[in-house]
């Protein structure tokens, strides 16, 4: 099983408000890239969207799917940017419900799981941000199943774009195990209570279930990206402290403090990491 529609909505329906209050202002849910000293959250986020609509080979006369689109964030750069035709799917109904009311011209989004669709037509390129973590379990990693569940993903996509079409994915990854009681214990919390039924893939376990349907064309690691995303998402979270605890409750505001505090701790100490790849279709 993957990440069920259910557990999904626990890690991205809280509400959109709450979640509009600290990230940027696209809503950008993932990793920013971090090009220069003094960049901006925003700014680093448009980083982000711009490496992976080029790795993309993306262009005004194509057409790309965003696979877990999130609240559209980054949709929203590449219809910006200029493209034929955008779609996108995530399985939360809130995120959904976003998208439309954000009413992006060229962009029609499904609320549907990646194994249900069936596009009409094959796609010039492809872009998915964070989305692979949710499609192992813990539970199956453990049975030696992950390689197999990530290849399974990469066959269907691949089936999803023209011969030679290229893939911009990013993925966080899992990486050294925490040495104390109370670090693992803090993963262990993030996992169950922010993101249930989900795992980090390692990245050796990525390169080899792109196997054989894409090549690596090119590799970026951004785990110090992550770190000042996940510290910037924690500083404008604790700003609104108190209209979170009044909004949404006591419970809301302490378990994303942990879960964000936890985060900046696990990128700094490589307990997690996160990666940029190109991906072109091998198509002979
Ligand atoms: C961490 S969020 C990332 C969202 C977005 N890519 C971004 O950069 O902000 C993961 C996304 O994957 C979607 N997702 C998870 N499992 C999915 C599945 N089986 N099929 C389709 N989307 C899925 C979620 O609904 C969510 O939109």
């Amino acid at each position: 099983m993957t990440s069920t529609q259910r557990e999904v909505e626990v890690s991205y329906d809280v509400s959109n408000e709450f979640f509009r209050l600290w990230l940027d202002e696209r809503m950008h849910y993932t990793s920013a890239v971090f090009e220069h000293e003094n960049e901006t959250l925003e700014q680093a986020q448009v980083n982000k969207s711009r490496i992976l609509y080029d790795f993309a080979e993306l262009s005004p006369e194509k057409t790309v799917l965003d696979i877990g689109c999130g609240w559209g964030a980054n949709l929203e750069y590449v219809v910006q940017r200029g493209i034929k035709e955008a779609h996108g799917i995530t399985l939360s109904s809130a995120q959904f419900e976003e998208i439309n009311a954000r009413k992006i011209p060229n962009l029609k989004a499904w609320c549907v799981d990646y194994r249900d669709y069936k596009p009409a037509e094959k796609y010039d390129g492809l872009i998915s941000i964070e989305m692979i973590d949710h499609l192992c379990s813990p539970d199956q990693a453990n049975k030696g199943m992950a390689i197999e569940i990530y290849r399974e993903y990469f066959r269907k996509t691949a089936e999803w774009v023209k011969p030679g079409g290229y893939f911009g994915f990013q993925a966080i990854l899992r990486n050294r195990v925490p040495r104390t009681r109370a670090d693992i214990a803090d993963l262990k919390f993030t996992a169950d209570v922010i993101f249930p039924g989900g795992l980090n893939p390692r990245l050796e376990e990525l390169v080899a279930a792109v196997n054989p349907y894409w090549e690596i064309v090119e590799l970026k690691t951004r785990r110090t990206h992550y770190g000042k995303t996940t510290a910037e998402w924690l500083r404008r979270m604790r700003m609104h402290e108190a209209h979170i605890r009044k909004t949404w409750g006591d419970q809301v505001f302490d378990d994303y403090d942990r879960y964000l505090s936890t985060c900046v701790r696990a990128f700094a100490n490589h307990w997690s990491s996160d990666v940029q790849m190109k991906l072109r279709h091998i198509d002979v």
